[in-house]
Parts: C-alpha cells; structure tokens; sequence
C-alpha cells in the first residue's frame, strides 16, 4: 500500500502543527511589535459560526504585564478566582483523568516534583500566574452570549493563534489557569464584555529548561476518530 501523496503545503503543515509545544518557561527578551501585529492579524483569520468572530483580544507586555502579574499573583494569595466558565473535575471522564494523570507525572516529573508534594505542585502552578516568566500574555475573552457555540469559535481563535506564533518562531503556553481570575484581567484591563475563556503566555522558549522538553504523547487515530468512508 502506498503512502498518502504529500505535497510542500503538507510538509509544512505537519512540520507547524506538529511543532508547536506548550512552553513553561521564557526567556525575557519582548516579541517586535510589527511581529505581535503579523501573528495576531493572522489569527483573525480563524473561522467562525456565520463568519461572528466574537473573540475579544487583549495582548500585554512590558510595565502591564507587570502589573497584571502581581495583581494575579495577589489575587491568588487571597483566594479571589472568578472563572467566567464553570469547572469541576467530575466534567473529565475516567480516559480523560487517565491521560491527565500520565500528563501530570511527565510534567511533573520534568521539575523533580514528586507525586505527593502538593506544596511544591501548587508552587510551580502560581509560577503560572507570572507567565512562567514569558514577556506577553494574550487574554482570549468570548462575547455575545458567551455559550458553548461561541466559545467553541474562541476555541478554534485559539488554536490558529498557536500556530501562527508557531510560524513566527514565537513559543506559548495556552493557560486555563489564568481564565480562573476573570475579574482581576478585567479590572486591571479595563475590559467590559465578554467572559475569559483561556489566556496564552508567549515569547521565546528557554531551551536550556527541563520542563520544556516534556512532550505529550497523542491517544491513537481509532480511540478518538471513526471513519464512514
Ligand atoms: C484550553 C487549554 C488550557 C490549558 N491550560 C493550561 C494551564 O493552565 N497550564 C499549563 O501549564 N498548560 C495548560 N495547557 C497546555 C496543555 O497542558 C498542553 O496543550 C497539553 O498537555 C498537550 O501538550 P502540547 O501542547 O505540548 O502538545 C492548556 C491547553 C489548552 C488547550
């Protein structure tokens, strides 16, 4: 049986889609602003339900980010989370759950955390709520009605954001965690619709850093997927 016919546009598909990465930690130096405007500007070109576009962007660096982080980290201190979209761990099936568990013991693994060491877990999770050290972050916040439709089109935003900075040799982590602090983004934003659905670290990955070499194995092709054909 012969392979699929590859062609220059599938090389590189495979090579964008298969090199992106979630980063966990950054070097410091800042992406160019024509740079920023490139990878955002392409990310628009995601699709959408009727063509809505209902993302709402906003994308920090420099003295706000600053700023954002400690009112994050503050925030957190105090227990202050808000999350715009609901979340219980019962929402994960018991595939899911295994798949988490396998995740959470290579990335922990990766920092030299142990499995029962809920304080250095929690730690290394609020390095989170500073980027891990990235110079940017990117707030994705779904409005309208802000339901599962909607956000599902911020879903698909996402992705093509991941893969455009991919393209542009910028490195990210996309982060649920930051979506659990709603209102401090808000309030420190000044942004007035939507809900946040996820936030994206992003910048040069620190190559030397343990953690950024864990890589995630995928479920196989007939676990997930059925072909009709
Ligand atoms: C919506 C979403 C939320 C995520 N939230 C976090 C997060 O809060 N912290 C984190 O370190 N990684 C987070 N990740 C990254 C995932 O852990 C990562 O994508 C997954 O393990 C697969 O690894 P890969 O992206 O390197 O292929 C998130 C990814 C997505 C798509």
């Amino acid at each position: 049986m012969s392979g699929p016919v590859s062609t220059e546009l599938s090389d590189s598909a495979e090579k964008l889609i298969r090199g992106r990465h979630a980063t966990r930690a950054f070097r410091p130096q800042a992406v160019p602003e024509e740079t920023l405007r490139a990878i955002f500007s392409l990310a628009g070109a995601a699709p959408s339900n009727s063509n809505a576009q209902p993302w709402r962007v906003e994308v920090v660096g420099g003295a706000r980010r600053e700023r954002l982080a400690d009112a994050l980290q503050a925030a957190h201190a105090q227990q202050r989370t808000s999350a715009d979209f609901p979340y219980s761990e019962g929402m994960y099936a018991p595939v899911h759950q295994e798949r988490r568990a396998a995740f959470g013991a290579d990335l922990y693994g990766a920092l030299g955390i142990g499995p029962d060491d809920h304080a250095a877990r929690a730690a290394y999770d609020a390095k989170g709520l500073r980027f891990y050290g990235a110079p940017h972050a990117a707030f994705l916040f779904v409005t309208g009605d802000g339901g599962a439709r909607m956000a599902a089109d911020v879903g698909a935003y996402l992705q093509t954001l991941l893969l455009a900075m991919t393209a542009y040799g910028v490195d990210s982590c996309p982060q649920g965690l930051l979506s659990f602090y709603g209102d401090t983004v808000r309030t420190e934003l000044g942004v007035t619709e939507g809900k946040l659905l996820v936030g994206v670290s992003f910048g040069y990955a620190d190559a030397s850093a343990p953690v950024n070499r864990v890589t995630n194995e995928r479920a196989a092709l007939e676990t997930t997927t059925t072909f009709h054909v």
